[in-house]
């Protein structure tokens, strides 16, 4: 298909709205993804017509709910190129998918001294969910750090492994410097060692093609909320291999094959992993959702994106005493940075009156920012509905910024 921004914009609502009387700029993508119509559609659509609890009624609406939310899982293994749908695993975000692994794959495979390296790179989410499961196992983190362009030294990895590495986890890009990570060079270390992988794909899987039996990665995780779905959705693939060994992680309906108070055996792979009502709506508005993006194109997503990143460094890079924070070769549609002096709330509250939406802050990557010895960044994070007449805006609005404040 061609890209035809206007028609992609119109595909959108909110993008036609204004804030403060100005055409809203929305450039907080990083931190969730506005919603196409036939995403918000779906939604109302099946709870108008459809609704109805999975896995659980013979009736005819428990049926096509149930029917929709696994065709949802096949739309999810072919966007991925996972063997299985039974990889596939819907759970309510990265943060959820990372904790139930931390949880299960930790109490299965983790012990007391073993270690797991991390980057320096990481959200939160891929921290301190192994600070916890370190703690209860008396078990070790260890740092893969970033050079000063904000690229992983992965020369470094060697020197980090050990016989007691049980684990390397690590993001794909960046959310605070959009680094895009080589994950694929990074893997093969680790599978060398015999040391599984787990990627959080969460600032990757709308930005580039992913392919997880390529890239031959032990799991992956992201959020449907930053791939244009609704929010509280998420994925969590895992190699069936370790999938089969690991034990549920929550309790509850659907997880389990018969209970008795004396024993309780447990579903088949995904279900085992899906206690509870699943939130069987978000997960075919994600399926609609993932649609979406391959009628676009993954590529000409990728290709939109990359001119909007070159034309807005560029054009940012002219302002006087602005320093980006993140210049690695590779890097998605993210700009962090700090003018001079100025506090990024400063310049972000100056930015929302213009109607231009930025994150200011620490993005949940306090380590990174410790690194640079800053308290945070000014993030502007395009998606391929953004424009580079919007990214003018920006710029004026910059220097507006440095004449209010300097
Ligand atoms: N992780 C999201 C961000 O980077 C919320 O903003």
């Amino acid at each position: 298909m061609d890209f035809d921004i206007k028609k992609i914009r119109s595909d959108f609502p909110i993008l036609s709205h204004t804030v403060y009387g100005k055409p809203l700029i929305y450039f907080d993508n990083a931190a969730t993804t506005q919603k196409p119509e036939c995403v918000i559609n779906i939604i109302s659509e099946f709870y108008k017509n459809y609704n109805s609890n999975v896995h659980r009624g013979v009736h005819l609406l428990s049926a096509k709910c149930t029917e929709a939310n696994e065709n949802a899982r096949k739309t999810i293994q072919k966007f991925i190129n996972a063997n299985s749908s039974k990889e596939i695993i819907f759970t309510h975000g990265t943060t959820d998918s990372i904790n139930l692994i931390a949880t299960s794959f930790g109490d299965k495979f983790i012990n007391k001294d073993d270690e797991i390296i991390v980057s320096e790179l990481e959200h939160h989410s891929n921290i301190v969910p192994w600070q916890l499961l370190c703690e209860r196992k008396q078990a070790k983190i260890k740092v893969l750090p970033f050079n000063e362009k904000g690229e992983l030294i992965v020369d470094k990895l060697k020197n980090l492994i050990s016989k007691k590495t049980k684990l390397i986890t690590l993001n794909q890009v960046s959310n605070s410097l959009g680094t895009i990570n080589p994950i694929k060079k990074i893997i093969e270390i680790a599978h060398s060692n015999n040391i599984p992988v787990m990627i959080d794909g969460a600032q990757a899987i709308q930005h580039q093609k992913v392919d997880v039996k390529k890239l031959d990665c032990d799991f992956y995780v992201f959020s449907g909320h930053k791939i244009y779905a609704p929010t509280g959705t998420g994925v969590l693939y895992g190699k069936e291999k370790w999938l089969e060994q690991m034990p549920p992680y929550q309790g509850g309906g659907d997880m389990i094959d018969v209970v008795t108070f004396k024993k309780t055996t447990y579903n088949e792979l995904p279900f085992k992993f899906e206690a509870g009502t699943p939130n069987y709506i978000g997960n075919i508005a994600l399926g609609k959702a993932l649609d979406y993006v391959s009628s676009i194109g993954i590529s000409n997503i990728a290709k939109h994106e990359k001119e909007l990143l070159e034309y807005g460094t560029q054009k940012l890079s002219e302002i006087e005493n602005l320093i980006i924070y993140g210049n690695a070769k590779n890097k998605t549609s993210v700009i962090s940075f700090l003018i001079n002096g100025i506090h990024p709330y400063d310049t972000g509250m100056v930015l929302d009156k213009l109607g231009v939406a930025v994150r200011t802050g620490n993005h949940c990557t306090q380590p990174v920012m410790d690194h640079y010895k800053i308290p945070g960044t000014v993030r502007a994070s395009f998606a391929f509905y953004n424009t580079i007449e919007e990214i003018d805006v920006l710029y004026e609005g910059l220097l507006k910024v440095v004449k209010m404040f300097n």
